[in-house]
């Protein structure tokens, strides 16, 4: 009883998450291999670009031990809001920009907290579901530094994010690029490019760039991985001192050279955001899902329809291969929506069940043998494609 109670309240909260997030177009979530290279920078100085560019946007501090976004946005004093509805709302930063971290919901600012792996999963949910977010053009998630529970919790809350990924010039880093990409890939985030941050120096006296580090790294890396370079933010002792002060640099110094390439940064990533979504529409990019009884084996009954194999494809390429569970009590559609799935393959399917995947936006793919293994007839049907 007690058990089929709490399912009760999971599945209020999985509906309430899903409505949230279909309301906003796209998720990034900033990440690094390694800490200290700048993404809170990043991600403050994106989300007021992206705002100012009158987007309505949404930033949400997901580093549960050491949120830094309310200071840097010289907002520690605002408070979250609550709804008539009662529900909580973000802080309003602007009047289309805004953010919620951890820090307000704190007693006291510099409280220490030990946070468990379960209880992040359930905070970082709660921060998306139970919070009135409204309708945004963008949500900018900044996490703690690494490969950990917070990245790993927003892609599994959010399947549909991408990844942005900040790295800074020197070679260390650059293999830290390479972990949160494999990263990524093993838990199946699209990942939206690379930003090379701390590349080349704005002298502090007459404000041009001087180059004495080392730079352009990223872009060897991003064109070596085939993924998109977004571009480079320069050192710029102002940005520390912004970001003491409370004033994203983006919005204190808009003439610098440095604001110039934040803005750059910004519209390289509404370019690259609009074309992850073409790539769907376009087929370049897919995520089939495949009904497997076995690994090796394809599901024929749609009545047994529970594990499934997935497979990331881009380009005519497999770049992941997944088997994932769908709970019992979860909807077909609801499970294959919020695994981003685009295609499902299927042996010989009912008419209605063809008819209900694709009024729901999910194309079906038909095979006429069930014998072959899932690898096989996914090779097939991307072969095909090919000739096509
Ligand atoms: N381009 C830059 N020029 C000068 N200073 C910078 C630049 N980018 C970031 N910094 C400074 O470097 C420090 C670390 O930046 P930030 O906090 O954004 O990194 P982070 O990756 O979010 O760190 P963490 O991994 O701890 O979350 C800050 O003091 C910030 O002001
Ligand atoms: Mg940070």
């Amino acid at each position: 009883m007690i058990k089929k109670e709490k399912s009760f309240i999971m599945e209020q909260q999985d509906k309430k998450l899903r409505e949230q997030l279909s309301k906003i177009k796209h998720k990034i979530l900033v990440m690094s291999g390694k800490g200290g290279v700048g993404k809170s920078t990043v991600a403050v100085n994106i989300a007021v670009g992206l705002s100012l560019q009158d987007f309505m946007v949404g930033l949400l501090d997901v580093d549960l031990h050491g949120p830094n976004v309310p200071k840097m946005l010289g907002a520690r004093d605002l408070k979250l809001s609550r709804r008539p509805d009662g529900r909580l709302g973000a802080i309003k930063y602007s009047p289309n920009l805004k953010f919620l971290s951890i820090e307000p919901l704190l007693p006291s600012e510099d409280t220490a907290i030990i946070w468990r792996g379960p209880i992040k999963h359930s905070a970082i949910r709660q921060f998306i579901g139970d919070i009135d977010w409204g309708e945004l053009d963008y949500l900018v998630i900044d996490s703690p530094p690494g490969t950990g529970d917070e990245p790993l919790t927003v892609a599994k809350t959010i399947p549909d994010a991408y990844a942005l990924i900040v790295t800074t010039p020197q070679e260390v880093s650059l293999i830290d690029v390479k972990k949160a990409i494999r990263f990524c890939q093993k838990i199946k985030l699209r990942i939206l490019g690379i930003v090379e941050n701390m590349s080349g120096f704005i002298c502090p006296h007459c404000g041009k760039p001087v180059d004495i580090f080392k730079k352009g790294g990223g872009q060897k890396l991003a064109d070596e991985l085939g993924i998109r370079f977004l571009g480079r933010i320069p050192v710029d002792p102002r940005i520390v001192d912004t970001g003491d002060a409370g004033k994203p640099l983006i919005a204190a110094y808009p003439e610098s050279v440095t604001a110039k390439a934040f803005e750059e940064l910004v519209r390289n990533i509404i370019v690259a955001t609009e074309e992850m979504k073409k790539d769907i529409l376009e087929e370049k990019f897919m995520r089939i899902a495949i009904p497997i009884s076995t690994p090796s084996k394809i599901e024929t009954d749609p009545e047994k329809f529970e594990l499934f194999a997935l497979y990331d494809v881009e380009n005519n390429k497999i770049l992941v291969k997944d088997v994932v569970k769908k709970a019992e009590n979860q909807g077909l559609i609801d499970f294959l929506k919020e695994q981003v799935v685009t295609h499902v393959l299927l042996f010989d399917p009912p008419k209605e069940l063809a008819d209900y995947l694709s009024q729901n936006e999910i194309k079906v793919l038909v095979t006429d043998t069930s014998t072959e293994t899932p690898d096989s007839l996914i090779e097939e049907y991307l072969k095909e494609k090919q000739l096509h």
